[in-house]
């Protein structure tokens, strides 16, 4: 079995066709899917699908890059959408200083209230990092983020960061990068950390892993994600599938 813990299924280019994406990566063995909101509206998308479909489970918050949108009315809604039973974290929040679309002050303002959610809830937290790994790292330690468990979701930094933030609870999840040629750093992190703190994500419709790079990307790829790393680790695709989906189970709390 295959869980792959970050898809956005909701993406218009992906839920017009679930049905058929569904059947594919139940063939492909992806057994259960986290379906992560950027937003409040594809938040509530992740919600409903989460409720619709077996094996489908949400993830809430509002994205770096929608940090202005957070404003107490949004994040109220937010707090009651969160407490449904198929809603297993808080995300994806964090920062992004690579397309700055939201001011850095707000996106950290934003970060923070929903680190402080997580926390009143009970819940794990998903965070994008892009181009922001110190100010994510502070605040990360600032805040205990990791009280509940963390997921550092498409890993991009380098090994030493990484264990630190497995040092704050956190896991490192793996995306379609980790396959590409030129990935020498995030294969090194791959390659060190402990398989126990490993999850693997298809960031889907984004980031295609090889050999479908360039094309929509949706959850049945993920197994090549599991390739990969098996490759990298010298070990049995079979054996990176079980781990894996026995850490997303415990750090998300999967139930059926
Ligand atoms: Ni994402």
């Amino acid at each position: 079995m295959l869980i792959d813990t970050h898809a956005h299924l909701q993406d218009k280019s992906l839920k017009p066709e679930i049905e058929d994406i569904l059947k594919r990566a139940d063939e492909a063995g992806v057994k259960k899917i986290v379906c992560v909101g950027y937003d409040y509206a594809t938040s509530v998308e992740a919600v409903e699908l989460a409720n619709r479909y077996k094996g489908i489970y949400a993830v809430v918050g509002v994205h770096p890059h929608d940090a202005e949108e957070l404003n107490q009315n949004v994040l109220e809604k937010l707090y009651v959408l969160a407490k449904d039973p198929k809603v297993v974290a808080i995300g994806e929040i964090g920062l992004d200083y690579y397309r700055n679309l939201s001011p850095k002050e707000k996106q950290k303002e934003a970060f923070i209230e929903q680190i402080k959610m997580a926390h009143e809830i009970g819940k794990p937290v998903v965070i994008h990092d892009r181009d922001a790994h110190q100010d994510v790292l502070n605040i990360i330690k600032q805040e205990k983020a990791g009280k509940n468990g963390g997921i550092m979701h498409c890993y991009s930094g380098h090994l030493p960061m990484a264990i630190e933030l497995m040092k704050q609870g956190f896991y490192i999840s793996f995306a379609g990068p980790v396959t590409f040629n030129n990935a020498r750093k995030t294969q090194e992190v791959a390659a060190n950390i402990p398989l126990d703190k490993m999850l693997i994500e298809t960031d889907c419709p984004y980031l295609t892993p090889e050999p479908f790079r360039g094309k929509r990307n949706e959850p049945a790829y993920v197994r090549y994600v599991a390739g990969k790393i098996a490759e990298i680790r010298r070990k049995d695709e079979e054996e990176v599938a079980y781990i894996t989906s026995r850490n997303a189970e415990k750090i998300f709390n999967l139930l059926d």
